[in-house]
């Protein structure tokens, strides 16, 4: 949730540190610090708000120094202020810590601490654990790295951390369990970060430091990798993928709208060397060891949170269709806290963009515990997610940056539209005609997304104007484009802070149609084939209601054009397709009404793209 950076080497820390934090901001951004190993001692800079403010903050402030850590906080333990932000310091100040995460069991140990005279400063669960790593090290007179190891063997929760020492301006020790932690090796220089993008432009070699693992690094002896359990490893060295114009805003005023542009390229990516639409063949290298226990399941439980639990949906959608599977789609956070019945039969999909959402994690683990065989859906590539599960598919959306989630949501359901047709196909429950029809069709989707794109901005924008003092909205949908309503509704409320609600446009008529009235904006998503009369009746009762409907319907559509007050035309495709192409101007309807309201879009309040913290 919070994002966290280190630099040890031969050039300036702070502006590294300090970019670093920029690109990281996405995790987290109600404060800012920076700790500076300066001439035998640690100085931390820390402030309330974003990392532009610490900008301003250490202007003119001395940060000369070559080993440095910084921090962008998403407050957990204690409100956003200067004292609750990171860096933290022991008592003496020996030590300074940053951490990502949360240690459960602080209170028992903050208590203990307290009775030995241990003083605190802030309400933070990490200012108890660099008081914890003090105390083992002065009663035990041993090294940091001991004290360190003891500690985190003390601790319950989840942490990234980097620890940094006053007497030993030589070393950085940093440390995961539950939270990610990548160092990235230089030519004489290593950096720890929170996700590659701060390292990307100074190397391209990294190591994606393990559950419950401690790296030290030494300014001019390399770094060696150990578990908590003092136990060496070996460490793996990656060539990262990514690339610096991935992390850049291209010309666009908003990542959220780049993204939304990037999505003609991010589906094809997710389809690529997968769908081959010249002998009409799908192949899913990453399922192929798991496929038979995909085919042959008795049930499909789909575990995510937000935008990817929607894309579950869908899925739900899809593979009760088309491959006659069961499917259940939980909240991950319900599906771990009640005893849900898993047995060996069973395959458990995990959805997250992140791959790091701690409750889809957890939701994983216990399913795993109970025999189930797991499949990760997810973009970022080497994430907690994916190491815990037994096979998957990365969606190739490039890097999210905005916190709406966009191409991730379109990535994602290709890839489970894939899985489907696929799984359908293998189990003889769709033709050999009907797949083959399907992959062709699936292939025309980016054109058609960026058709809908170009053809419908402007539109969308005009439409924004009128409705964005409306303090309610109200989504609709029916059958595929239900999982659409919902998401139009949440990236609606998450970047404007306008009240929205999505709903299954048949359950109207049993509770929401009292609040429609002439103020009410009601976005129809009507572009299905199936209960397409029964659609227009739900459009005739919003509308008989003097509700403002807004519907997106397919072109041609001269029905719904004579009810409704606005219609965004797109392309026709097969029903199941739908939600890839009628999201499109739903998102571009929320990201112009959040502008048109002055709002930051791609850091909405509160929000985090990255939620470690169950
Ligand atoms: O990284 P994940 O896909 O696991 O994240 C899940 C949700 O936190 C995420 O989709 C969230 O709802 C987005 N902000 C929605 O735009």
């Amino acid at each position: 949730m919070c994002g966290i950076v280190a630099y040890i080497g031969k050039n300036q820390a702070c502006p590294i540190v300090i970019k670093g934090l920029q690109r990281l901001e996405y995790r987290g951004y109600d404060s800012a610090g920076i700790a500076l190993m300066q001439e035998g001692d640690i100085t931390v800079y820390k402030t309330k708000g974003k990392v532009s403010d610490l900008q301003s903050f250490i202007e003119g402030k001395p940060t000369d120094s070559t080993l440095g850590m910084g921090h962008t906080r998403w407050a957990t333990h204690g409100v956003p202020n200067d004292v609750n932000a990171h860096p933290h310091y022991s008592g003496n100040k020996n030590i300074a810590i940053i951490h990502n995460g949360i240690i459960e069991n602080y209170a028992v140990i903050k208590e203990e601490l307290t009775k030995r005279g241990h003083v605190f400063h802030s309400d933070t669960d990490t200012e108890v654990l660099v008081h914890l790593i003090e105390e083992i090290q002065n009663n035990e007179k041993c090294s940091l790295e001991k004290a360190l190891l003891e500690a985190l063997n003390k601790v319950t929760g989840a942490y990234a951390i980097v620890v940094m020492e006053r007497n030993d301006p030589n070393t950085l020790y940093g440390a995961r369990k539950g939270s990610p932690l990548v160092l990235g090796i230089g030519t004489d220089e290593y950096f720890l970060a929170s996700d590659a993008t701060p390292i990307v432009e100074y190397t391209k070699n990294v190591v994606y430091i393990g559950e419950e693992e401690v790296v030290v690094i030494k300014r001019d002896g390399g770094f060696t990798l150990k578990t908590i359990q003092n136990v060496e490893k070996t460490p793996y060295i990656q060539e990262l993928e990514l690339k610096l114009e991935m992390l850049e805003k291209g010309g666009y005023e908003h990542f959220m709208l780049k993204e939304i542009h990037e999505q003609p390229r991010s589906i094809k990516d997710s389809m690529r060397g997968r769908l081959n639409a010249v002998d009409n063949t799908l192949k899913l290298g990453g399922l192929k060891e798991y496929e038979h226990k995909i085919i042959n399941a008795n049930r499909i439980l789909i575990v995510a949170c937000g935008t990817s639990w929607h894309a579950g949906l869908v899925a739900e959608y899809l593979f009760e269709d088309l491959a006659r599977i069961p499917v259940e789609v939980e909240y991950a956070s319900e599906f771990r806290y009640r005893n849900p019945v898993i047995n060996e039969n069973d395959v458990v999909i995990a959805i997250s963009q992140s791959g790091e959402t701690a409750d889809s994690l957890a939701a994983i683990k216990l399913a795993k515990e109970k025999g189930a065989t797991i499949i990760g859906i997810c973009n970022v590539v080497g994430s907690s997610i994916p190491r815990e599960t037994h096979a998957g598919s990365y969606t190739h959306a490039g890097p999210e940056i905005g916190v709406a989630s966009t191409k991730a949501f379109t990535a994602q359901v290709v890839v489970l539209t894939m899985m489907a047709i696929y799984v359908a196909y293998k189990r003889g429950k769709i033709t050999e005609s009907k797949y083959r029809q399907l992959i062709i069709e699936l292939d025309t989707i980016p054109d058609k997304v960026k058709h809908i794109i170009d053809s419908t901005n402007e539109q969308v924008k005009k439409i924004a104007e009128i409705y964005k003092n409306a303090h309610n909205f109200l989504y609709l949908g029916r059958g595929y484009n239900f999982p659409v309503a919902l998401e139009g509704a949440l990236k609606l409320k998450e970047i404007s802070y306008i009240h929205a609600e999505g709903y299954p446009a048949a359950e109207m008529k049993h509770g929401p149609i009292a609040l429609i009235d002439e103020n009410m904006p009601v976005v129809v998503v009507a572009t299905n084939h199936s209960a397409y009369e029964k659609i227009i009746s739900n459009v005739q009762e919003v509308v008989a209601r003097k509700g403002r409907v807004i519907a997106i319907v397919t072109k041609a559509d001269d029905i719904i054009k004579s009810l409704a007050e606005h219609v965004i035309e797109i392309p026709d495709t097969e029903e199941s397709f739908s939600p890839l192409l009628s999201v499109i101007p739903l998102q571009l309807l929320s990201y112009y009404i959040a502008v048109g309201l002055g709002k930051n879009v791609d850091q909405p309040r509160n929000l985090a793209k990255s939620v470690t913290v169950e």
